[in-house]
């Protein structure tokens, strides 16, 4: 029996990395099996960022879908669609921006730091859309009556006033919608190759469509022990990036490459080798699931449709009820 509904949504940005797989992906094709899932590509979400230019939008929806199906998301077992196409998403966002105090947005953590952060840059977009970020997520979450969101530590202050407008608008209405509450994921920050985090803003990212010699390309690239200059040096494996990944992908080896390292008995290109093997191997599965869908736009396509169809379903219900309950 399935444990209640979730609503997740990512950015189409084609940048899809390994970082975003593990810290997001991985964990929703864990949840797939155990809850009802509404999966969408947040396509109105990104236009925050990229409203200046939307010509790669499309490409990026396909590759996003790609990507989540490659991941292994069932678009049998779940609802993956378009933010977009369902029109209720604008539609409820437009009533909930009626009812939310102005102060309860300009105090999210994030949005302060993006402003001063962009605008440091020189970058104007303190546009009212992006403003409005998180209440477009509330309506993202409630127009599925959605129990449940997985988030990262990073986006408990968002979910936090979602409650805050769902009860709001559970309480000058009437209490149609669940508060959504967070399933926080243990998932591990993936370091870049460079050792930062993994970011498509830094460049130091393992795309996560990456062939298996791409992969093994990027993995050659990570950084190790920068004191270890020749093969015969001692290694400190606490200060390498390349034994993080190794402590991600490499479980069953993490004893015997630590003492390797320390005793300079393997040398950091022969190290990285055998980290790609094993992550061209974790990852061959997807390969695989790729190969099936890429060039098939025509597959793709009818996926999202037939998801798309099924999100509207339930969304309609949902503005039925609102307007019902707003006298609208
Ligand atoms: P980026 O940092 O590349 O811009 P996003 O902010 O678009 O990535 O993140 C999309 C999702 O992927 C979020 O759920 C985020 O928490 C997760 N994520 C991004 N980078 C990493 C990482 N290096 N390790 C783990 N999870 C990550
Ligand atoms: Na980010």
């Amino acid at each position: 029996m399935s444990k209640g509904r979730i609503f997740s949504g990512m950015q189409p940005s084609g940048k899809f990395h390994l970082g975003n797989y593990m810290g997001a992906l991985e964990n929703w094709v864990k949840l797939q099996n155990d809850y009802e899932c509404f999966f969408s590509i947040v396509d109105l979400h990104a236009l925050t960022s990229a409203y200046a230019d939307t010509s790669k939008i499309p490409e990026n929806i396909y590759n996003m879908a790609l990507d989540w199906l490659s991941a292994g998301l069932d678009p049998e077992k779940n609802v993956i669609f378009v933010q977009s196409k369902v029109k209720e998403h604008a539609e409820l966002h437009l009533l909930l921006s009626m009812m939310t105090p102005l102060s309860w947005l300009e105090r999210v953590p994030t949005y302060k730091d993006k402003l001063q952060q962009l605008g440091a840059q020189g970058k104007d977009i303190n546009t009212y859309g992006f403003l409005g970020y998180p209440e477009l997520m509330t309506a993202d979450i409630i127009l599925y009556k959605a129990g449940f969101v997985p988030v990262g530590e990073d986006q408990l202050p968002h979910l936090e006033l979602a409650r805050e407008i769902t009860r709001r608008f559970n309480n000058l209405y009437s209490p149609i919608f669940p508060e959504p509450q967070g399933l926080m994921s243990e998932a591990a920050v993936l370091p870049g190759i460079d050792g930062r985090k993994m970011s498509k803003s830094y460049g130091n990212t393992i795309p996560f469509a990456s062939s298996p010699d791409e992969l093994r390309e990027r993995v050659r690239m990570i950084i190790t022990d920068p004191q270890r200059i020749k093969k015969t040096d001692k290694g400190n494996p606490d200060v390498c990036v390349a034994f993080k990944f190794h402590k991600l992908f490499n479980k069953e080896e993490i004893v015997e490459i630590d003492q390797a390292c320390r005793s300079a008995s393997i040398g950091c290109v022969d190290c990285k080798k055998r980290l790609a093997e094993k992550m061209v191997h974790i990852m061959g599965a997807m390969h695989v699931r790729r190969q099936e869908y890429e060039g098939k736009p025509e597959k793709i396509r009818e996926i999202l449709e037939a998801g798309t169809e099924r999100a509207r379903k339930v969304a309609a219900a949902t503005m039925e009820e609102v307007r019902e309950a707003m006298h609208l």
